[in-house]
């Protein structure tokens, strides 16, 4: 039997690397997956990959920076396959030009990073829980980086961010633990996708 047979789950940022690697591997073992991109085109290109291999999977666009289009995504997920038992809020930003050391990081930069990595999370949750509840539990598995426990020269506010997404887990898990959702945080350290 395949590992989550009958489960539905939401991959954000899933039309390339790190997020279409994991919808590919949950719709193999039997999950039905939602796919939230900015790149629309890419996440078709991903719903007929997986179809071509016998999955079942949808795409919605979806801007990880607007709170409606986080709660669309989840919504959609729901309408469409009644249910939403995973959410893996895998959507996440660098920039090597704008995101600097602290005296020089540019602030526009510092503000969207935090809304893109770290407030996407906390807003994908929000959306997410109150549906997980009604089902009786489900899994949140959140992308942070390495980056959450080291430090650079620069990329202050991807650190920064990657960190708050690492303890905003942990009070994930505490606080939803009692109504059977588990929330995790996956780590990467360098993975070649086309971002990296
Ligand atoms: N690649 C690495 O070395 C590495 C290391 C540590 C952590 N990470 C984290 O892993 C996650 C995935 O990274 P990746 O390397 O696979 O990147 P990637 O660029 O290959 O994929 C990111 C996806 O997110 C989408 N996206 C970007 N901004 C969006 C937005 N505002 N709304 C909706 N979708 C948006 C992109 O269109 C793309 O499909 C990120 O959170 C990243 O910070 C990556």
């Amino acid at each position: 039997m395949a590992r989550v047979e009958g489960k539905v789950a939401l991959v954000t940022g899933g039309a390339s690397g790190i997020g279409l690697s994991s919808a590919k591997l949950l719709a193999k073992e039997g999950a039905k997956v939602v796919i939230g991109d900015f790149n629309i085109e890419g996440a078709r290109e991903a719903v007929k990959e997986i179809e071509k291999e016998g999955g079942i999977a949808s795409a919605i666009f979806l801007d990880a920076s607007v709170e409606e289009s986080i709660k669309e995504a989840v919504d959609f997920t729901v309408d469409t396959y009644g249910k939403i038992d995973v959410l893996f809020n895998n959507v996440g930003l660098t920039n090597l030009q704008k995101d600097l050391d602290v005296v020089n990081m540019d602030l526009d930069e510092w503000d969207r990073l935090m809304k893109v990595n770290t407030k996407s999370v906390l807003l994908g949750s929000r959306y997410a829980i109150p549906h997980m509840q009604k089902v009786g539990g489900g899994s949140i598995i959140n992308t942070t980086s390495m980056a959450a426990f080291a430090s650079d020269a620069i990329r202050s506010a991807y650190g920064a961010s990657k960190a708050a997404v690492a303890h905003l887990t942990k009070y994930i898990a505490t606080q939803y633990g009692k109504d059977r959702i588990r929330c995790n945080a996956v780590a990467p350290g360098l993975i070649l996708t086309p971002a990296a």
